[in-house]
């Protein structure tokens, strides 16, 4: 009988495993935060017509890939005697890292409170507080227009009014990129040991960094794509709408050192909304910044016919959390016009990026 040891479904050294009758080892888990699913792909070439695998993060049960930036986050912090059981972690979080710290301090006893703005989803707000956080929604932007800047002086704010506060700062910490440095980019590696080119959406640029800085010193050169959405600021675009949660910044991330960056795709909203749809009619229902990365991704390699390229995207997290922004039909046709999503439409999405 075959044995099979599922290290990649796991993200700490301590794991437990039972031998089942079969003499399968499989998962058995005390914490949250010690599952992940690393090892899933989709190959995209049915859907899209041109060969991508999708990389798919959300198979945690915080649901998205901040799991691993926020156990990172939190392991080094206490690590460095920074998180004491007294301590009220805070952190601005546009959602999914909210969830994963509510999950996370929920299993360790902390307490949390996530500072957001109005643009998250009304699901990964209720998530939260089923967790026990404490959810302060930010409705104002700051004097640039930006909530990110409201939302950290708010931040600030607070963790000045009470030293039990602690800020963990996803845009500053190193431990951010260091997480993906550290599993994403080597899963990606052993998977695909020919990879020419990673596509990465860049919120706080942890992700994006820590996979730039792993394959710069691999055994093969990898072209490392940048996906972003048109309205943000990180690569030096000027501030404009973004109403999907997860890519993008109207402040430029801390973390961001674009030497590690081959190229920048600006992906249109629009097309975001076009992508994402034409994945769930597949039956594939990711969340809005996966519909960016994809479409980004289909138009550089359709623009490029770059059929012999070994192409990977990482999906962050899944659509279960969008059912009322991305599909929802009042919401996309309110804001990006009754016609975005006009059957054949759907087909250019990816082609437009810039
Ligand atoms: C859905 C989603 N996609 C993408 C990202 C961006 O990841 P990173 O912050 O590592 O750049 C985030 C970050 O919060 C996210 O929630």
């Amino acid at each position: 009988m075959s044995r099979h040891v599922w290290q990649d479904h796991f993200r700490t050294d301590e794991l437990l495993s039972v031998n089942a009758d079969e003499g399968v080892i499989v998962p058995v888990i005390s914490a949250p935060q010690d599952f992940n699913e690393e090892q899933l792909y989709i190959d995209l070439q049915s859907i899209f017509g041109h060969a991508l695998f999708l990389k798919c993060e959300g198979f945690n049960f915080a649901g998205s890939i901040k799991l691993k930036a926020a156990a990172a986050m939190v392991k080094a912090a206490e690590r460095d005697g920074i998180l004491t059981p007294s301590s009220v972690v805070v952190e601005s979080s546009s959602g999914n890292l909210g969830v994963a710290l509510s999950m996370l301090t929920a299993n360790k006893g902390y307490q949390f409170i996530c500072v957001t703005d109005s643009r998250c989803n009304l699901s990964t707000r209720r998530l939260m507080e089923a967790l026990g956080a404490q959810v302060h929604i930010i409705t104002e932007s700051d004097a640039e227009g930006g909530f990110l800047g409201a939302r950290i002086g708010y931040v600030r704010a607070l963790c000045a009014s009470d030293e039990r506060y602690v800020w963990l700062n996803q845009y500053a910490n190193p431990n951010n990129w260091r997480a993906h440095y550290g599993t994403t980019a080597p899963a990606i590696a052993r998977q695909f040991p020919r990879l020419d080119v990673l596509f990465v959406g860049a919120g706080t640029t942890g992700t994006l960094m820590g996979c730039a800085r792993y394959f710069r010193q691999w055994h093969r050169p990898v072209r490392i794509v940048a996906v972003d959405s048109v309205g943000s600021v990180t690569f030096g675009g000027s501030s404009g709408r973004r109403m999907i949660p997860g890519l993008g910044t109207s402040v430029r991330p801390q973390l961001l050192d674009e030497s590690y960056v081959d190229e920048v795709i600006n992906v249109e909203e629009a097309d975001t909304i076009r992508a994402c749809h034409r994945l769930a009619r597949r039956g594939f229902l990711f969340g809005g910044s996966t519909g960016t990365v994809v479409s980004g991704a289909m138009g550089w390699l359709i623009q490029r016919d770059a059929r012999a390229l070994t192409a990977v995207a990482i999906a962050p997290d899944l659509g279960e959390r969008y059912l009322d922004t991305v599909y929802q039909t009042n919401w996309v046709q309110d804001l990006y016009g009754d016609d975005v999503l006009r059957s054949g439409d759907e087909l250019a999405a990816g082609t437009r990026s810039v």
